[in-house]
């Protein structure tokens, strides 16, 4: 209840870095699994039409202890994290210019990055893709809303961003696999 009371979009955050723990709880309330009932349903802590889970988790890491920064892609099944690239400092410039000057996403200890797999889903769901895909897409930031407020953490969803240059920012293709909504996070008061 105090989570879902408090929750709300916060765009300033903290110097403090996350530690890994914290992070790791961001993961698995947003993308973790629940269960494996057999190999084409793995069952995870947020619901997804027909159980497709369209998404990956990238991270755009600048302050969590443990990590350098970079680009990260989580494995869920392993609950853990395998880096993409290493990044220097410029990553909060490309976060500003692919967030269309958002300066907050630069500030962010971390930023989700969550892109979509559509054929995962389009098989099974032809023109209703889309529509299945947004509406997961807003389960898995709803989680990572509530699981901040429980950890002195905060995030603002964003939507607003360049598609070809958060694509390159993590190194999809925008074709096969896309970025469909961001999130930084970081310390808040
Ligand atoms: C799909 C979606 C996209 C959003 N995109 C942005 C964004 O690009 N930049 C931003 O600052 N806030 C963004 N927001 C946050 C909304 O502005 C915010 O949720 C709204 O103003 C209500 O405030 P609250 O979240 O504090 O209740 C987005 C929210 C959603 C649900």
């Amino acid at each position: 209840m105090k989570a879902i009371g408090s929750r709300k979009s916060r765009r300033s955050f903290l110097a403090d870095p996350l530690t890994l723990d914290e992070l790791a709880l961001l993961l698995w309330s947003t993308q973790g699994v629940r269960a494996i009932k057999h190999e084409a349903a793995v069952l995870r802590m947020v619901p997804s039409a027909g159980c497709r889970h369209p998404f990956e988790t990238y991270l755009a890491v600048q302050r969590v202890e443990g990590l350098n920064k970079g680009i990260y892609r989580y494995l869920p099944l392993d609950h853990s994290l395998v880096l993409e690239k290493t990044a220097g400092d410029d990553i909060a410039t490309r976060l500003v210019a692919a967030t269309h000057g958002q300066r907050f996403a630069g500030e962010a200890a971390v930023t989700f990055i969550w892109t979509a797999i559509p054929s995962r889903v389009e098989w099974r769901y032809a023109e209703a893709s889309y529509k299945v895909i947004a509406i997961d897409a807003g389960h898995v930031c709803q989680n990572l809303y509530l699981a901040c407020e429980a950890i002195g953490a905060g995030t603002c969803a964003i939507a607003a961003y360049c598609q070809g240059l958060v694509d390159e920012l993590i190194g999809v293709d925008g074709d096969s696999e896309m970025v469909v909504y961001l999130a930084p996070v970081g310390k808040v008061r």
